[in-house]
């Protein structure tokens, strides 16, 4: 898999290089296409504090006027520290590998997130950088409704 990285912004890319970072707009992108297998390989026992933990839940209860899904997500199985120097930045979301959406965290928060999916993709995947461990991923599918 090709996988492109914003400069700017830390952004995985998975369909190519994008002409310009669908998150910060910048036009910077680095390939490296072992970004996930480097962070396991350097820290495998982290992988339950990392890898995202997902919950789908088909039906809405908070938009039940509009087609959505809820994504919930919390870093990781084992929950991820949110300190002064390692956290977890962002948790990017995406639609059959397109993007929809980004959730920034700080120490302040929990390292969780819940996105209001509106598309009808098949799967969903779920990347979270650590300020220490670097990109971790999920990929989760949709079931049928
Ligand atoms: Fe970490």
């Amino acid at each position: 898999m090709e996988l492109y990285i914003c400069k700017s912004c830390g952004h995985v890319a998975f369909n190519g290089k994008p002409e310009q970072c669908p998150v910060c707009a910048a036009y910077i992108f680095e390939r490296n296409d072992a970004v996930f297998k480097e962070a396991a390989e350097k820290s495998g026992e982290a992988s339950i504090k990392h890898i995202p933990a997902v919950t789908v839940n088909t039906s809405c209860g908070f938009i039940p006027e509009n087609d959505c899904i809820d994504i919930l997500v919390r870093i990781g199985a084992t929950l991820h520290p949110m300190e002064e120097k390692h956290f977890i930045r962002f948790i990017d979301c995406y639609s059959d590998s397109v993007y929809v959406g980004r959730s920034y965290l700080s120490p302040g928060l929990n390292p969780a997130a819940c996105f209001h999916l509106k598309t009808k993709g098949k799967s969903v995947t779920l990347v979270e950088q650590c300020t220490i461990h670097g990109y971790w991923m999920t990929e989760e599918m949709i079931p049928e409704q």
